[in-house]
């Protein structure tokens, strides 16, 4: 299959939520711990306030990574400004505030690194308004060689790929475990890549999601022993809470 996108030099190693084993998830100083320790790119969810406001979080809630309770859908920007979202992984990180899209997309540029996006639809919230605000901040922030937006809700994925073509925008397929009929949806999306749960990958899918020219990614793989034979099945890039444990056992970069 010949790829109808930019070269992307997709690294073996992505800091999935920042580097979120060492630094408060989804921050800024989670993207800069990243960076420091060596990583190219981080995957990221983004969501939006009830105002509108696109913002870097991964729950629906606010409980489990900041000192507020309630719903992220409630919020304006001066109340998500007000949260403290470092506090709850180490008093090194109190005062962290959350970040905005805007906020990270000037951070990721400024450290020249790469970006798994994840369109983040939480129950009963629009994918379609999500990829609407978002897609376009990301095509004026970065090139296409350094993001994939990716997402496990279609209608956000449609959307996203009615805003910009295959040569602009590389689009990643997210499914917990790959579905046997899984080529349908890559075809319609012009998916540039599948991303799965490790452990639920089998031989075999990846077998056949390579032959057909997708990259295959994984989440969230956390000791690189267990996570060799997946190498081997073809897998290009792991997802990991600290991609530098990974430092000894990866394999080298692919040549794209
Ligand atoms: O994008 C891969 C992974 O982040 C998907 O699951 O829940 O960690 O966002 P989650
Ligand atoms: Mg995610």
């Amino acid at each position: 299959m010949s790829s109808p996108y930019p070269a992307i030099a997709l690294p073996r190693l992505i800091a999935h939520r920042g580097l979120s084993a060492r630094a408060p998830e989804n921050t800024l100083a989670a993207v800069r711990a990243a960076h420091e320790a060596g990583c190219q790119w981080v995957e990221l969810d983004v969501q939006l306030l009830g105002d509108g406001t696109p913002v870097i979080w991964h729950d629906a809630t606010l409980s489990r990574c900041s000192d507020g309770k309630g719903r992220l859908a409630t919020l304006d920007l001066a109340a998500a400004r007000r949260l403290d979202v470092g506090g709850w992984f180490g008093d090194a990180f109190r005062g962290e505030r959350m970040a905005t899209l805007n906020d990270m997309l000037e951070l990721l540029d400024r450290l020249d690194m790469g970006v798994n996006m994840e369109l983040k639809v939480e129950r009963n919230r629009s994918g379609t308004e999500l990829a609407e605000v978002v897609v376009p901040r990301l095509l004026e922030a970065l090139p296409p060689e350094r993001m994939v937006v990716s997402s496990f809700d279609p209608l956000a994925l449609r959307q996203a790929r009615a805003i910009a073509d295959a040569s602009l925008l590389p689009i990643g397929l997210l499914a917990e475990s790959v579905p046997q009929k899984w080529q349908h949806p890559c075809e319609a999306l012009e998916a540039f890549s599948i991303h799965t749960d490790w452990t639920r990958l089998t031989a075999r899918r990846a077998g056949e999601i390579k032959a057909a020219g997708y990259r295959l990614l994984c989440y969230t793989p956390n000791d690189p022993a267990a996570f060799a034979t997946r190498w081997a099945w073809g897998v290009d890039s792991a997802i990991s809470d600290d991609p530098t444990l990974f430092a000894a056992i990866a394999p080298p970069p692919t040549v794209d």
